[in-house]
């Protein structure tokens, strides 16, 4: 008889202790700890000359090592072979993570009926939808395929015997938090449960060179249910996410072992699934009123590429209590200093103003570069005057009020001359080692109060 251990873990960091604690000591969060059974013998299962992967693992010299057999599998979403750096990785472990509804499932059942037109083989497992439920879905998505099967399964065990038996090349697992591992003797959906599922699949992925797609959802407050250590174990970590009152849909990497991490990919969701947006610029900006105060545009770098974003502000005085400050898609503590720097070296009195800053076209931005931009929008909302709809901004505002160089301004300046804008201001330090466009006028700022007089007037 195996000896059974208990011990409490905190679902949402999985911290482990061995007896209950109302307040997870790790992360600070209260009653979280929840009770797990581990069987005694599970440690010994796994041999000591076998890796997490399932591979039995030898030293290699590093020049014979051959990374040209595996290239990139493109998929026909050219936005998501972006996020992915370039494409797919054969025998990599891919987690989407995403809210509820968001599309995680959609998405994966067209990348999947893609791939099977192509000639390659997908096992689709959902734990969460009927076959009956998928095909129906697939209909409407026109999504076929030969070699394209569907699962309805959480016992992992049975998974792995039908990957074993299929040996498809793309397995898609909707979603990890409903699959269970036999050996593991906690509720579905806990820590130890996704843990032990996870490093199951990545047996599949490592060990027969499987791609495996993971769903994985989303708590309230926006972080992947489950310990942290799912993101540790999985290769690329992909966010869906998106106003589910919009239309837009972005996919962001945030984790990437074969590519660069925030990139960006942008699609529509409509009846007939989700498209991309190649043009992702024209759609932040399109709602933007010519001649409004509060609005200034900024191009922002998401990954590898620009994209044009109208930041909005609202500068209201407080009518009772303390002044409010809130912030849709942007940084809290981001507008709070710069509002601080406003008030203190440009003179705008600030501090009994209600403030309400939003990205606009449920984008979230969070890069130094913003900053000037959302300097300019509340100084606009502030005093009432509008910026040019023709001047984007870009520069990153320090304690002191100067303006601080940015990375990469040659493509934020050509976007915005792309897209039509005639005057950008930029910091002055960025201005030297390149030629500017003659198509847009370029204006090096060293000061946030010599941008406001150049841009608003005074
Ligand atoms: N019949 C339909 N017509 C149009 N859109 C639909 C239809 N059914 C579902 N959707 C859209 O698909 C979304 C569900 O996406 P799904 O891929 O199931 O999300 P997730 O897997 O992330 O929970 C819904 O939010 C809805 O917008
Ligand atoms: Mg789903």
């Amino acid at each position: 008889m195996a000896k059974t251990r208990t011990h409490y873990v905190c679902q949402n960091c999985g911290y482990s202790s061995p007896r209950f604690l109302g307040r997870c000591p790790n992360c600070g969060k209260w009653n979280s700890l929840v009770e797990e059974v581990e069987q005694g013998q599970l440690g010994k299962t796994v041999q000591p000359t076998t890796t997490l992967t399932g591979i039995v693992a030898k030293p290699q010299k590093i020049k014979e090592i051959d990374t040209q057999k595996t290239p990139r599998v493109k998929t026909r979403l050219n936005e998501l072979n972006r996020v992915l750096g370039g494409g797919i990785v054969p025998g990599s472990l891919v987690l989407i993570g995403g809210d509820p509804g968001i599309g995680k499932s959609t998405l994966l059942l067209q990348v999947s009926g893609q791939l099977s037109v192509e000639g390659h083989s997908v096992l689709y497992v959902s734990g969460e939808e009927s076959a009956n439920q998928i095909k129906m879905r697939a209909q409407r998505l026109a999504v076929s395929g030969d070699n394209f099967y569907i699962y309805p399964e959480t016992n992992m065990d049975s998974i792995r015997a039908t990957v074993d038996n299929l040996q498809p090349e793309y397995v898609i697992i909707d979603s990890v938090q409903t699959m269970q591992a036999t050996d593991v003797t906690s509720a579905i959906g806990s820590v130890a449960q996704i843990r032990a599922v996870t490093a199951q699949l990545m047996q599949i992925a490592k060990g027969k060179n499987i791609t495996v797609f993971v769903v994985g959802h989303v708590t309230k407050g926006g972080v992947l249910a489950g310990p942290k250590i799912l993101e540790h174990m999985v290769d690329t970590v992909l966010y869906f996410e998106g106003d589910l009152h919009h239309t837009y849909r972005i996919l962001r990497s945030v984790k990437n072992r074969f590519g660069s991490t925030n990139e960006l990919g942008i699609f529509e969701m409509n009846t007939e699934g989700l498209k991309e947006v190649p043009n992702p610029s024209e759609i932040f900006l399109e709602e933007r009123l010519q001649d409004a105060t509060g609005s200034a545009v900024v191009v922002s770098l998401e990954g590898t590429r620009p994209i044009l974003v109208e930041i909005q502000a609202l500068i209201t005085p407080t009518v009772f209590g303390n002044a409010q400050r809130t912030a849709t898609g942007l940084n809290r503590n981001r507008v709070s200093l710069i509002m601080a720097v406003l008030e203190k070296r440009a003179n705008l009195l600030l501090q009994n103003q209600d403030a309400y800053l939003k990205a606009a076209g449920g984008v979230k931005l969070d890069e130094p570069a913003i900053d000037l931009a959302i300097a300019m929008a509340i100084a606009s909302s502030y005093r009432d005057r509008g910026t040019q709809p023709t001047d984007a901004f870009v520069g990153e505002v320090g304690l002191t009020g100067e303006i601080r160089r940015v990375n990469r301004i040659e493509q934020r300046v050509a976007e915005a001359a792309k897209l039509g804008f005639k005057r950008i201001f930029v910091p002055k330090n960025n201005l030297q080692g390149w030629q500017t466009p003659t198509n847009i006028e370029v204006v090096g700022v060293t000061t946030l109060s010599e941008a406001l007089k150049l841009a608003l007037g005074h």
